[in-house]
């Protein structure tokens, strides 16, 4: 969602403040904006609806030296995309540019009564509330912030600076993200490390509470009580390449082919093959707390839900006495949910700030259950305030279609089912099977996308035409149709729903006509045949069906079948998905829609 940057130093803000921002455009926005300030504290303010494209050629006109800056790219909230809602929000000499949402702006605005107010934000308003404190310098503007902060209901990440102190910038967060980068003579503001990878590997990552007072050669931070915290300096582990497209036209493709070895790097020395054991260090669990586990609660939302999904069909099938419920994070913080004692909660997410997902975490918590994090970013709040976590290690995922993290986070949620199973006294032959087709995955799911891509490509170019799709599978291909189903509507805005294929009959069948296509998966095993049959009654009915199957001796009259060649029978299903991901992303080019910033779309839902 909104992203922010910042600069303190001896280069041009304006250069980072642009580069920044288009490092944070994979998060989605509508405007974006920057100020620098002069050392004759005079402030350039340029702000545009739309892409920074539309920003730069404003900032042509206003090219500056300013060797400090903020700067952001906003998602809208309160009041429509516009140059006027734009951050940063200016009042009197403050500025200010805010993620999340000011709960209680409307009676603060009330108080702030001889304020007038330029936009519809609840930003606005804070950028108010900072400069009543501040009074034209006459309190120093950490001061003023933590005077502000402390009356504020809701969440923030912000970052303020005044043009009548042009040597240092303000940041401070609650349910937010910031980072503050250490560089030499330089100090650079980010709310995701992306922004400042390859100008720094030093990063401070700042809790909820905190107020940080950034200089180009130093940072302060404090609490908003004024207790003074010392700062751990972290190493920024992404690289450069890993935020590139590296040669491919979208990053979406790019996420798809690199699965291999994203995978490897969720692998990397969890498997041990020749016992048949998986280890994971990261939980922190005992044996016997492991052995004590009767439920487990997986939490997410979007993809991440998908993939808990998946991973609870697997994780019955070969964890004996346990009960696996997978919710949708939005619903969940509101349910009156009871948790067992003897639960533990998967927290899934791959940005690891999901709003919905984080205040389940608190919840949870709350109530005494263990919080195991299955997260990519690392040094993200959930990864932060979990228990205990497994990081996916999938590298960046720039593209909003989760793609890279949902095949990692299946398996790493196997691997810790599995981690439980080994310490019940599951036999060895139960699961290595197992252990030994999550070690073949990386190499499985080269050879497939080598051999499907083409002609997947083909297909999508022909199913191009249609504006509604039903994804249909049973058992473990049932969370994969809706992944497939997710794909496809979230980019290129085909109507497409997924369904059991024993829920056919129960309303989706009488859909099916010349308006629909339907994609079937139809992975080898014991519900082979009944999914056969409910293909038979969609056929029936004229429908256009794309058969996505391993079966080698396929020969329904399908219109289209994309075959998958594998050794890998269990984990089929997360091969299919590797099709719909393909699918979704050749249709979207195909309607020449914007296929890594889908509309209305954001990468990581900070708010609710
Ligand atoms: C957004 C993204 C999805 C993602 C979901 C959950 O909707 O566009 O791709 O699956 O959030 O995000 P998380 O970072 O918690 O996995």
């Amino acid at each position: 969602m909104c992203g922010i940057v910042g600069y303190v130093g001896e280069k041009k803000a304006q250069d980072f403040l642009i580069s920044g921002l288009k490092r944070l455009e994979y998060r989605g926005y509508d405007s974006a904006g920057i100020v620098t300030i002069d050392e004759d504290k005079n402030a350039t303010l340029v702000r545009a609806k739309g892409k920074i494209k539309n920003l730069e050629e404003k900032l042509a006109k206003e090219k500056r030296d300013d060797k400090i800056g903020i700067g952001h790219t906003r998602w809208a909230t309160h009041g429509e995309p516009s140059e006027r809602n734009a951050h940063p929000h200016q009042s009197g000499s403050i500025y200010l540019v805010h993620n999340g949402i000011i709960e209680n702006y409307k009676e603060l605005k009330q108080e702030l009564g001889k304020y007038e107010f330029k936009s519809e934000t609840d930003s606005e308003v804070l950028a108010a509330l900072i400069d009543s404190f501040y009074q034209d310098g006459k309190y120093p503007l950490t001061n003023a912030v933590v005077q502000a902060l402390k009356l504020v209901k809701g969440t923030y990440g912000i970052a303020v600076v005044s043009a009548l102190n042009p040597d240092e910038i303000v940041v401070a967060r609650s349910g937010s993200p910031l980072i503050v980068g250490v560089g030499h003579n330089e100090t650079l503001v980010a709310s995701d490390a992306s922004a400042i990878v390859g100008h720094t590997k030093h990063a401070i990552y700042l809790n909820d509470g905190e107020v940080a007072t950034i200089k180009k050669n130093s940072i302060e931070i404090k609490t908003l009580n004024a207790e003074p915290v010392s700062a751990k300096v972290e190493e920024i582990e992404t690289n450069l390449a890993a935020i590139q497209k590296g040669g491919y036209e979208h990053f979406l493709l790019k996420e798809i082919m690199e699965q291999p070895e994203s995978l490897t790097e969720t692998l990397r020395g969890r498997v041990r093959t020749e016992e048949g054991i998986v280890h994971l260090g990261g939980p922190g669990l005992t044996e016997a707390e492991l052995r004590k586990i009767k439920h487990l609660i997986i939490v997410g939302c979007g993809t991440a839900y998908h993939a808990g999904l998946l991973a609870s069909y697997y994780i019955e099938q070969f964890t004996p006495e346990i009960t696996v419920e997978t919710v949708i994070a939005s619903e969940y913080r509101y349910r009156q949910a009871y948790i067992p004692e003897d639960a533990v909660a998967l927290i899934v997410s791959q940005s690891g700030e999901t709003a919905d997902t984080l205040a389940c975490l608190r919840e949870i918590k709350k109530q005494g259950i263990k919080t195991i994090g299955i997260v990519n970013v690392i040094g993200s709040t959930i990864a932060r305030e979990v228990d205990g976590g497994t990081y996916v290690h999938v590298g960046p995922e720039i593209s909003v279609a989760s793609t890279k993290a949902f095949t990692s986070q299946v398996i790493a949620m196997v691997m810790f089912g599995l981690t439980i199973a080994q310490a019940k006294g599951v036999k060895k032959s139960v699961l290595r099977p197992y252990v030994l087709e999550i070690a073949e995955m990386p190499e499985e799911i080269k050879k497939v996308l080598g051999n499907v891509k083409d002609e997947v490509e083909k297909i999508a170019k022909k199913y191009a035409k249609y504006e509604h799709a039903i994804y249909l599978g049973r058992d473990t291909a049932y969370p994969t149709a809706m992944e497939g189903a997710l794909k496809l509507k979230e980019i290129s805005y085909v109507d497409a729903n997924a369904y059991a294929f024993g829920e056919l009959k129960h309303g989706p069948l009488a859909l099916v006509d010349d308006r629909f296509f339907e994609v079937a998966f139809l992975p080898e095993g014991a519900l082979y045949e009944k999914a056969v049959s409910n293909v038979q009654e969609v056929l029936a009915r004229g429908g256009h069906v794309l058969a996505v199957t391993n079966v080698e001796e396929f020969d329904l009259p399908v219109e289209n079948v994309v075959k998958i060649t594998t050794s890998i029978e269990i984990f089929a299903p997360v091969l299919m998905n590797l099709v719909s991901q393909l699918l979704a992303y050749y249709m979207t080019v195909a309607k020449g829609y914007n296929v890594d910033q889908p509309r209305n779309l954001a990468k990581s839902v900070t708010v609710e």
